[in-house]
């Protein structure tokens, strides 16, 4: 009998090796294919990708601006100037635009976000800023300050979702008591040197439009002031919307005007600058109520529209003399005594009030303050 070629266990070697074989030759191959599928994904990423084709060039940026509303500052219609030309003379850097709210008082700090944190939702593209007493970060020793501890909560608020900028200010008057409010002063805003342009809107407010005060902003020529008019004689300034551009000589000025005696800072700017020069132009503010104060709402006459209305307006700030402000818990009888007569107007009014307290309560989780009717009637300290 011929021996066989291979024994028994020979062949199940055999078969065992060829078998681990194919097996690693699957192994190694499915992992080339892995990898040569890796290469070329990765080669994708890698290599530069043809760029979309770019949109047309719109005009106007960002397109929530609305044109209607741009109108220089302070200058006359250039009969002579188109409004492309104009366009393309003004190079906007956003970085460059900015709304600031000053706070002195910590009951203060909520309104001020809540605007801030409004024109953030309304996509404006400028830059927020909020200044502050820089005093409120310091560290305190007397314990448990519940008041200190809500600012803190919402300045942190206000960087995370609002992504407002912070600026501490210093006292006005170099060395004086910093915990008072009064040590502090509008006339902080021509410090932001880095800014070309600053809109302040007193509040506290409603915030309807954006894009009317963007554009204000970005259509604007740099001006040293450019402040909202006391009364539509235009014969004084107010403090309502102040349109500035900061630079370190009117800072100093300010102060040394400021540090001369005290006053409020209406009565600052009215002595360091002149009308009707540092006012906006009334071409600026003929297409509709950049700023509306409440109380004018009971005027209005019989055709008043509340839609319209709305659609035309871009702030309200709510300045009833007889209540100290949408902050407070007015009582019933109180608020229907101050309130416009007119449906329509009455309507806009009582939504206003209604939509602060919302906000407020979404923005900074606060209540309205409680407050307790004053046996005498003293008007509030207004300063517009
Ligand atoms: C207000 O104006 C709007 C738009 O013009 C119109 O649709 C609405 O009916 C008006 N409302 C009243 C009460 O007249």
């Amino acid at each position: 009998m011929p021996k066989p070629l291979l024994t028994s266990g020979q062949v199940s070697i055999l078969l065992t090796s060829s078998i681990v074989f194919v097996f690693t030759l699957v192994l190694f191959l499915s992992g080339y294919v892995l990898q040569q599928k890796t290469v070329h994904s990765l080669q994708a990423a890698i290599k530069p990708r043809l760029p979309k084709p770019l949109p047309a060039p719109k005009p106007i940026q960002p397109p929530t601006l609305d044109v209607k509303w741009a109108r220089p500052v302070g200058g006359r219609p250039e009969v002579d100037e188109t409004f492309e030309q104009y366009m393309a003379e003004q190079t906007l850097n956003w970085n460059r635009l900015g709304y600031a709210q000053v706070v002195r008082e910590h009951v203060e700090l909520c309104s001020a976000i809540m605007l801030l944190g409004d024109l953030h939702r309304l996509k404006s593209p400028a830059k927020r800023i909020l200044l502050f007493p820089r005093s409120w970060l310091k560290e305190e020793d007397e314990g448990w300050n519940p008041e200190l501890m809500t600012t803190r909560r919402l300045l942190r608020t206000a960087v995370r979702r609002y992504g407002i900028v912070l600026m501490p200010m210093e006292t006005i008057i170099d060395g004086a008591d910093d915990s008072l409010p009064s040590s502090y002063s509008l006339a902080s805003l021509y410090s932001l040197t880095e800014y070309e342009r600053i809109i302040h809107l007193q509040g506290p407010g409603m915030l309807l439009d954006a894009s009317a005060l963007d554009s204000l902003l970005a259509f604007s020529k740099s001006e040293p002031m450019a402040a909202y008019p006391a009364t539509p004689e235009r014969k004084d300034l107010s403090t309502s919307l102040l349109l500035v551009h900061p630079s370190i000589e009117d800072f100093r000025r300010l102060k040394d005007v400021r540090a001369s005696k005290p006053m409020t800072d209406l009565d600052l700017f009215r002595q360091s600058f002149s009308v009707p020069e540092s006012l906006i132009s009334k071409w600026s503010l003929s297409m509709g109520n950049v700023i509306y104060e409440s109380p004018s709402l009971r005027d209005a006459i019989d055709g008043f529209n509340a839609t319209i209305f709305e659609e035309a307006t871009a702030y309200v700030r709510l300045s009833d003399p007889e209540i100290p402000g949408p902050e407070y818990d007015v009582p019933y009888y109180d608020r229907v005594a101050i309130r416009p007569n007119n449906n329509e107007a009455r309507a806009v009014w009582e939504k206003l009030y209604e939509r602060f307290r919302q906000r407020r309560m979404e923005i900074c989780g606060l209540d309205l303050e409680v407050w307790t009717k004053p046996m005498l009637q003293a008007g509030r300290t207004d300063e517009a």
